[in-house]
């Protein structure tokens, strides 16, 4: 499975550059309703391309069957072929739902992923998932297919919110973490209050091999992999739970606070270095403040972890660490250690 990454100041000049390397028929290109307005009018050279737009309803609660639908039936009806190319131009939502179109239209053509937002560029637009949600389900239905290239501009971090951003790092964190101290402790040093963006091109040049790295030696996910699941069983959990209590936190949030708790896990089953733990969770307050629990929310925690999909037996499975950089996969955590960790993580919380 291998696709093109390209990082560049000029998104319009870089995506120009991809699409003269190939021939195609027709050019298409998917927006949401915040990407057409806001990233659409960046890429000039696209129109004298003759590229068709097609437009769905923005965010994660349109990746449905429907806008897969509308979607499909944009590029049938506008005679797309097998020799067309589809441009998804947006965050996850676009880039998921958009490559599962392409990946399944007239059983397949060609397709790009212009990640607009940090959470898409460092995860969602890298690997070859994609997919949609299902029946209650988040991507519960999808096929793995990476794009034909990857062009990561921070020509579109600079307009996205404080919230965004760090959305996007907790995902960097994660590959710091599975990866070695070196990338991990320069993530540390980054000052949200000024971003220096040649720095975080930088910075998210460096997260993005760590993906790439790590879907090349497993592209299905059938062991290394799973190490990309570091903090997302207690993140999901936490971001399933807040939305259960009409108070939503992003996902990247869910993940940074995911990633304290599955390292007091690490610490409890593997001896992960105590003094890293604090370093993180003091990372993690100053930023991203506090996800308030007590103990009386464990049990529906511990439920919600049950459901997590990646889950293979009876308890919890786990990607844990016993160091920075060293993953070990398909643990299993008891609802006592899980209660455990979750005082650890108030305690560190001062909750
Ligand atoms: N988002 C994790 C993965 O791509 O495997």
């Amino acid at each position: 499975m291998s696709q093109i990454v390209l990082f560049s100041g000029d998104v319009d000049r870089t995506i120009d550059e991809v699409l003269s390397k190939y021939v195609y028929d027709k050019l298409f290109v998917l927006t949401d309703t915040n990407t057409f307005r806001y990233a659409l009018p960046l890429l000039g050279s696209l129109s004298l391309r003759g590229a068709e737009v097609i437009t769905i309803p923005a965010d994660d609660d349109h990746k449905t069957l429907e806008s897969l639908a509308a979607v499909w039936r944009e590029l049938s009806c506008r005679k797309a072929t097998r020799k067309s190319f589809l441009l998804n131009l947006g965050g996850g939502m676009v880039t998921d739902l958009g490559g599962f179109a392409a990946s399944t239209f007239k059983r397949g053509i060609r397709y790009i992923n212009v990640p607009t937002t940090l959470l898409g560029a460092v995860d969602a637009a890298v690997g070859g998932k994609t997919g949609i949600n299902f029946n209650g389900l988040k991507n519960e239905v999808g096929v793995f297919n990476p794009a034909l290239a990857v062009v990561i501009s921070t020509q579109f971090f600079k307009t996205l919110s404080h919230e965004h951003l760090l959305s996007g790092y907790a995902e960097m964190l994660k590959h710091g973490l599975i990866s070695s101290p070196d990338v991990y402790d320069k993530l540390l040093t980054l000052d949200f209050g000024r971003p220096d963006w040649e720095r975080m091109l930088e910075l998210v040049t460096e997260s993005v091999q760590v993906k790439e790295r790590v879907v090349e030696a497993d592209p299905y996910e059938q062991n290394l992999r799973k190490s990309l699941n570091l903090g997302h069983t207690v993140g999901h959990a936490f971001e399933s739970f807040s939305h259960g209590r009409n108070a939503p936190v992003p996902h990247g949030y869910a993940v940074a606070w995911g990633l304290v708790c599955e390292l007091l896990l690490s610490h409890m089953q593997l001896g992960f270095p105590v003094e890293r733990i604090r370093q993180l969770a003091g990372f993690v307050r100053d930023n991203y403040g506090t996800f308030v629990i007590g103990c009386e929310d464990y049990d529906r925690l511990y439920e919600l972890m049950t459901h997590d999909k990646k889950n293979e037996a009876s308890g919890v499975n786990f990607t844990l660490l016993s160091a920075v950089g060293e993953v070990v996969i398909n643990r299993t955590a008891s609802q006592e250690e899980i209660g455990a960790a979750l005082d650890l993580y108030r305690d560190l919380f001062g909750l």
